[in-house]
């Protein structure tokens, strides 16, 4: 496994502020737009946004697909679809994972040193945080390579500390 070269870090905050290379959405199959950190991330960007996503025709759970960032300051975005939760035994885990490695990859594809994520998943979506905090960070351990800097943009207090923790625990 090649070093880690990225900074991993935990702020809180609204992703659509953060001057970054590219921001992650964690949007729906449809890629359509949504409620949570997807309505903001529209909202930010601009009508574009949605004009762009339109041509993508969609986006498979733990797939990530790339749009310009439009009126964001960040110059991406990457769309990435998390598992609904359903309790755990329906590969919830490993589709989170995926989200997580597909943005890196089709980061680094890209050229991205800088890019940002919110907590896939643990909104709308059920996934219960303090479980997906470790797969998140892990992710960005095992596949975070080519990147200079991994940031988990957390919108409550509570998500922070799950991040801090985990970013602690360093294995
Ligand atoms: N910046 C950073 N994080 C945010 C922001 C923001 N502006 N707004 C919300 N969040 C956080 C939520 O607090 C949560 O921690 O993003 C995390 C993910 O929550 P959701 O946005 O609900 O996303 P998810 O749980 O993955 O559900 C996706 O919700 O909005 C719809 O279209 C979306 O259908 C999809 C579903």
């Amino acid at each position: 496994m090649p070093p880690l070269t990225a900074t991993l870090r935990a702020l809180h905050g609204d992703i659509t502020t953060l001057d970054c290379d590219a921001i992650v959405n964690a949007a729906n199959s449809s890629l359509l737009g949504g409620g949570g950190v997807d309505g903001a991330i529209h909202r930010a960007a601009g009508p574009e946004l949605l004009e762009a996503c339109r041509a993508l025709h969609g986006c498979r759970t733990g797939d990530a697909k790339l749009t310009p960032g439009f009126g964001l300051i960040a110059r991406y975005v990457i769309h990435t679809v998390g598992p609904i939760w359903r309790g755990g035994r329906q590969d919830e885990a490993t589709l989170l994972a995926a989200c997580y490695r597909s943005s890196l990859v089709l980061a680094r594809q890209h050229g991205v040193r800088t890019i940002a994520f919110p907590c896939i998943s643990t909104g709308v979506y059920g996934f219960p945080p303090h479980l997906a905090a470790p797969i998140a960070v892990r992710m960005a351990r095992e596949h975070g390579m080519g990147l200079d800097e991994i940031t988990f943009c957390c919108f409550s207090a509570a998500d922070l500390v799950l991040y801090e923790t985990a970013l602690a625990s360093g294995k």
